[in-house]
């Protein structure tokens, strides 16, 4: 089977990037990772991409008048890549109904927290705050409102009595990797037998 074009979108570090690229790696995995993207210059995760051979490039937001031309510039060079899939990976730019809509049921995104619990940001805080005996992180599909779209796959984890909120990152993040392939695979074979 043919597998899918799937870009990745970063802004950081890139870990979940390499997870996603190491499981597309394999014979029998449904997508190949052919472009990676970072909205930030800096991101350690474009070398990270490059050094696995994959094609990595920076197209910086304060490059661009507003969001709306940012995104036609990304979305361009993705459609120029003929990707099919998109999948963010700690790209942490909130991304417009223009641009979601163009990608609707090819977007993903992973979230540090189980959702619907702690959209938005400091997911770990807030589970702690509130007294959560579980935490965990979720894939779903990006819609036009923030982390509100359907939930492909969602991974759980024990919260233990000395967390803080960077211990519960640090052991949510192994996890995270795991799931991401997971549910990348899901997505990617529906496509495959739709197509
Ligand atoms: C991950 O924990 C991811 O869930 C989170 O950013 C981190 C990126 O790490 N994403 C969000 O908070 C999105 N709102 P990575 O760059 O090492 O993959």
């Amino acid at each position: 089977m043919r597998k899918i074009r799937t870009a990745v979108l970063i802004s950081g570090r890139g870990s979940n990037m390499v997870s996603l690229v190491k499981a597309s790696k394999g014979k029998n995995y449904p997508a190949q990772i052919n472009l990676v993207i970072s909205n930030n210059l800096d991101a350690a995760g474009l070398d990270k991409a490059k050094d696995l051979g994959i094609m990595a490039l920076a197209i910086d937001h304060r490059d661009f008048k507003n969001r709306k031309q940012f995104e036609a510039a990304l979305d361009a060079v993705l459609k120029e890549a003929k990707i099919e899939l998109i999948c963010c990976a700690g790209f942490m730019r909130v991304l417009t109904p223009w641009f979601v809509s163009r990608w609707e049921g090819r977007l993903l995104n992973i979230h540090p927290s189980l959702l619907p619990k702690y959209k938005g940001l400091n997911t770990h805080e807030r589970a702690l705050e509130a007294g959560d005996k579980e935490h965990g992180c979720t894939v779903h599909y990006v819609t036009a409102e923030l982390d509100a779209g359907e939930t492909i796959l969602q991974s759980r984890m024990k919260v233990l009595p000395n967390d803080t909120p960077n211990s519960l990152a640090e052991r949510l993040l192994p996890i995270e990797q795991a799931t991401y392939p997971d549910a990348l695979k899901l997505v990617a074979t529906q496509i495959q037998s739709s197509t």
